[in-house]
């Protein structure tokens, strides 16, 4: 048995074994998973009208502080978080087995398709296509769901301007950033160019994917490895211009989600690249982000928001990286894979707690996410990425198990 062997045995059995008469085990995995699958029976009776219909083109996207019921958006090209909710049926599919929520699922996917057939009109289509059609094919094999994977993978890589090397994320912001921009967010739409690439669709992706890992790399980060929200470049030269941010406090700070997508898409970069560079730097920008977390490991928004510790936390970052770290841990050495898997269970922990979960109070998974801050918008609310990454992080703590 290696020392990973030795570690994960150990884990299991905190994680699981009953412990001694006065402290109950930690942390049991199914426990969230169930809840986490009452949660979603609430959500589909909320979402039925009188006459026990869905709306499939009404998605959940966020509750609120102060209501407890879903706000539901329109499925429209430019609504960024519609294919979470779908991915988070399908995962409760995973789970469950239940043919109920499969076809639930499967209703809540069909109306992105037409992001397969229509032109790019940001870079949200991983975020959009492979969190519901990803895992629709990963789970079903129904060629017809790989088709629009593929068909919006080679819609996405339209972005890729070669001059500078990366993805335009905005195209509507091109004049008011005076260049091509790439925000952090954008490294979570590459495994959908990976997996294209290597499932039938053109080699081209997989470059694309690459050039735009590199390039972020070298030019959207600080030499303290903390990441700017949005990094502009010149169109023509690919030069980069400067960095600054759009949700964060400021220019300069960490904001927690930021950072997350760089902690999630690297591991993913590394997992499809194998290049031991992006390996090195996934473990870069988790350690700066570990290093500077509060007692519970749930972030404050931002890093660097001077009210802290009176400033929100979000919860959405905390289960973005603690998905990420259970992935990372595998891939790195006994300490780091240790002190990652360590993290992502301390994580969960507090997320699973009655301080983050939304329980009998509304009929998310969790509280106290942020989604834009500077615009005033979903501040402390539930939000449905969070939810997501949530159970997806779950399901990969079960598979550890
Ligand atoms: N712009 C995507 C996010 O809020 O993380």
């Amino acid at each position: 048995m290696n020392m990973k062997s030795i570690f994960a045995a150990a884990l299991s059995f905190s994680l699981l074994a009953a412990c001694s008469p006065e402290s109950k085990p930690v942390f049991d995995v199914d426990t969230q998973l169930n809840y986490c699958d009452a949660q979603i029976h609430r959500t589909l009776n909320e979402l039925r009208n009188q006459d026990g219909v869905i709306d499939y083109t009404m998605v959940p996207r966020n509750i609120p502080d102060s209501l407890d019921t879903w706000h539901c958006r329109k499925t429209t090209k430019d609504e960024w978080c519609n294919g979470f909710w779908p991915g988070i049926l399908w995962y409760a599919y995973e789970y469950t087995g239940n043919d109920s929520i499969k076809h639930e699922a499967e209703k809540f996917t069909e109306p992105l398709k037409f992001l397969s057939e229509t032109p790019a009109y940001d870079h949200d289509l991983g975020f959009l296509v492979f969190c519901s059609y990803g895992n629709a094919y990963r789970l079903t094999k129904n060629p017809e769901y790989k088709k629009v994977i593929l068909d919006t993978a080679d819609s996405l890589a339209t972005l890729f301007n070669p001059n500078v090397g990366t993805i335009l994320s905005w195209p509507r912001n091109v004049e008011m950033y005076g260049g091509h921009n790439t925000i952090m967010d954008n490294m979570i739409n590459l495994e959908m160019l990976f997996w294209a690439s290597k499932n039938g669709g053109d080699k081209k992706l997989y470059d694309i994917a690459v050039s735009h890992a590199e390039k972020t790399m070298k030019y959207h980060f600080r030499e303290d490895a903390t990441s700017y929200h949005v990094a502009v470049y010149d169109t023509i030269s690919g030069d980069f211009l400067y960095g600054c941010t759009h949700q964060g406090y400021a220019d300069s700070s960490m904001w927690a989600r930021g950072q997350a997508w760089a902690i999630y898409g690297y591991t993913v970069v590394y997992r499809e690249t194998r290049d031991k560079r992006f390996l090195d730097f996934a473990q870069k920008v988790t350690d700066v982000y570990l290093s500077r977390l509060p007692e519970d490991y749930v972030p404050y928004w931002d890093f660097d928001d001077p009210s802290i510790p009176n400033a929100p936390r979000d919860a959405s970052a905390a289960c973005v990286v603690a998905s990420a770290l259970l992935e990372l841990s595998s891939y790195v050495t006994d300490d780091k894979a240790e002190e990652y898997k360590n993290a992502a269970v301390k994580m969960l922990e507090s997320l699973s707690s009655d301080a983050y979960q939304s329980r009998d109070a509304k009929p998310s998974f969790l509280l106290h996410s942020v989604g834009h801050k500077p615009a005033g918008s979903e501040i402390d609310a539930s939000i449905i990425y969070a939810d997501y990454y949530y159970i997806e992080a779950l399901l990969r703590l079960k598979k550890t198990l």
